[in-house]
């Protein structure tokens, strides 16, 4: 196949990691014999340095005629305590999302068995943790109305959800459900937010064209209580947008570090595919930043937007099997680990690029999304 992808680095450690992302890509490609095309594009802070604009036209308008896009982080720290600051990089992150009706947002949480030590949570509570998050994307208090007050002295944000914004990412997560263990948790506020019960009501009535999913409702604040008393319980969650943000943080240490998860954000047309983790300032430049959730992503992009399944498969097993022979970034790494296998960035890029394809006799897992792939396309 002949796909286009662009590459959207942004800030941070996202350019060190997508360009390993990159690098498992055109090893799929040689592999499998496609031809991929690559294409960069800026968005963030560096977009603001060079065009003054978080997401310059040039970029959407390249993102809208690829295939699929790999997408870094945005963030820069000079911005976090300047409220005065008005062009800001994340501004490019949820202007891209709207623009391209990414409504959807899939974080799988699959705990890879030998990062089970590397959690601050016991093992025999993480042991087979599978979780699927649909974190809806485009709608919520982070695209409401902002309002300050004339005299500074107050602000609102306006938590605003339409039917049809929860209707359509129900469907997606009760699809997914049904490729999976058939059940489904809807997370909100409904016990003190009318927008929550307005979800929690349109859920129940998408739920009825599912009997065969079992539903169950959960208060944002049991379920992050829920997330690390017992994963297990959960198979796929779905949920607002600001209840996904910031459950999905947490629900990372179920897969033992943030520089594990990948991310999926579909919708109307064209997918990008992010690490859940951000720029990383504290550490950018130091090449130590973990490259596996950048490569899980790419390995999400082949399954979902291509329909590619075995070589997403290949991809995943190469990460596996990089865990298996105990490699790892500083992030996944214990006081066990052998100091000649902790990797910096590049070479753990290097030992999944060389691992693609190699025969290790194990089963090829999937990060199991599903057939959400074909409700997409
Ligand atoms: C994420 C990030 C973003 C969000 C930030 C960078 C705006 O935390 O993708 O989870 O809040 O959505
Ligand atoms: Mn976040």
């Amino acid at each position: 196949m002949n796909k286009r992808i662009i590459i959207l680095p942004g800030d941070g450690i996202g350019k060190e990691v997508t360009a390993e992302g990159k690098k498992v890509l055109e090893k799929i490609a040689a592999l499998f014999v496609h031809q991929f095309e690559f294409e960069e594009a800026t968005i963030g802070h560096d977009a603001i340095e060079k065009t003054g604009t978080a997401l310059p036209d040039e970029s959407l308008a390249k993102m809208r005629t690829c295939d699929a896009i790999l997408f870094g982080a945005v963030g820069h720290p000079k911005y976090d305590n300047d409220p005065t600051l008005k062009v800001r990089p994340e501004q490019g992150l949820l202007k891209m999302r709207k623009e391209l009706g990414l409504y959807a947002n899939l974080r799988p949480i699959k705990l890879f068995d030998e990062l089970l030590g590397a959690s601050s949570i016991k093992p025999e509570i993480l042991k087979g943790s599978d979780i699927l998050f649909f974190r809806e994307l485009t709608g919520d208090v982070y695209f409401g109305e902002k309002v300050k007050s004339a005299d500074g002295n107050t602000a609102s944000d306006l938590m605003i959800y339409h039917r049809y914004e929860v209707e359509r990412i129900a469907h997606k997560a009760f699809q997914a459900a049904r490729t999976r263990r058939k059940k489904v948790t809807s997370v909100d506020k409904a016990n003190v937010l009318e927008s929550s019960r307005l979800w929690r009501e349109t859920v129940n009535i998408v739920a009825k064209e599912y009997p065969d999913v079992q539903l169950e409702h959960q208060f944002v604040d049991t379920a992050a209580m829920k997330l690390i008393q017992n994963p297990r319980s959960f198979d796929v969650v779905v949920t607002g947008n600001l209840f996904g943000d910031i459950l999905t943080d947490e629900a990372s240490q179920i897969a033992g570090s943030m520089g594990m998860l990948a991310s999926a954000s579909v919708g109307d047309k064209v997918g990008l595919y992010e690490p859940i983790h951000g720029s990383a300032h504290d550490i950018t430049g130091k090449g130590i930043a973990n490259p596996l959730a950048s490569i899980l992503s790419a390995a999400l992009l082949l399954d979902i937007s291509f329909g590619m399944k075995k070589e997403s498969a290949a991809l995943i097993a190469a990460v596996e099997l990089s865990l298996k022979q105990g490699y790892r970034t500083v992030d996944i790494a214990d006081p066990k680990t052998p100091k000649d296998k902790v990797l910096n960035t590049q070479q753990m890029g290097k030992r999944v690029v060389d691992n693609i394809g190699a025969k290790a006799g194990q089963d090829m897992t999937a990060l199991n999304t599903g057939a959400f792939v074909a409700s997409v396309s």
